[in-house]
């Protein structure tokens, strides 16, 4: 409580500046954008979903909800590209907001626990949705997980629900991917913000988000951006 997001997120671009990496997303800009994202972390407070932006001045306090999404290029020159997301509390939240929290951040896990060589992503999305939707919870359609590596959106795209019409991919030993549930304590449809950049839930309702990027190896995998 009290601190401010610019606060957050100046500590972020100065840590991973000084280890040698750069930010992922400041500057990055979505071929349907005209405007560059304007911060190094993605700061999606309570009923933002993802791609809060991080530079503005909102304080936080007690009972907020707060992701934390970051992209790294590592080295900053010329290096490969991780993605991750936590959503914390902060101070006591309530009971819905916490069960919001470990039931996203089980869903993640329960996705990653998936990820082997042959495995369809199809069925990795049906079991994010299961999990979630049996908790009365909604999943975010909108927005996905991806491949990443070379750039920071790669193919496949990774939706976390069961789409019929997606096409069947499966996963195959070398590949790297994010894994990124978005689940929010009501409603799946979201809306954009006039920012063009913050997403929310459209009924208002809280969301969390959690991602990591996992290698997929001859064994099974192995997630990069574990802390
Ligand atoms: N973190 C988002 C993802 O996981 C990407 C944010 S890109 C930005 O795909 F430019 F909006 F920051
Ligand atoms: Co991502």
């Amino acid at each position: 409580p009290g601190v401010r997001l610019f606060e957050l997120d100046a500590i972020a671009r100065e840590y991973l500046e000084d280890g040698g990496g750069a930010p992922a997303f400041l500057g990055y800009r979505p071929s349907r954008h005209e405007s560059p994202y304007p911060s190094t972390l993605c700061i999606s407070v309570n009923d933002e979903v993802v791609h809060g932006i991080g530079i503005r001045d909102y304080e936080l306090q007690e009972g907020d909800i707060v992701g934390l999404d970051i992209g790294v290029r590592y080295p900053a020159a010329d290096g490969l590209f991780t993605d991750m997301a936590v959503t914390v509390p902060v101070g006591e939240v309530s009971s819905e907001a916490r069960a919001l929290i470990d039931t996203t951040r089980q869903s993640l896990d329960l996705a990653i626990s998936m990820v082997a060589p042959g495995v369809w992503i199809h069925e990795i999305g049906r079991e994010i949705q299961n999990f979630c939707e049996a908790k009365g919870y909604g999943v975010v359609r909108d927005l996905s997980g991806h491949g990443v590596g070379y750039k920071i959106h790669e193919d496949p795209v990774i939706v976390n629900f069961y789409d019929a019409k997606a096409p069947k991919v499966q996963l195959k030993e070398g590949m790297v991917i994010c894994l990124e549930p978005m689940i929010t304590a009501g409603s799946w449809k979201v809306k954009v913000d006039e920012d063009r950049w913050t997403v929310r839930t459209a009924d208002r309702s809280l969301a969390a988000h959690f991602e990591h990027t996992i290698a997929v190896t001859a064994k099974g995998h192995d997630v990069l951006t574990q802390l």
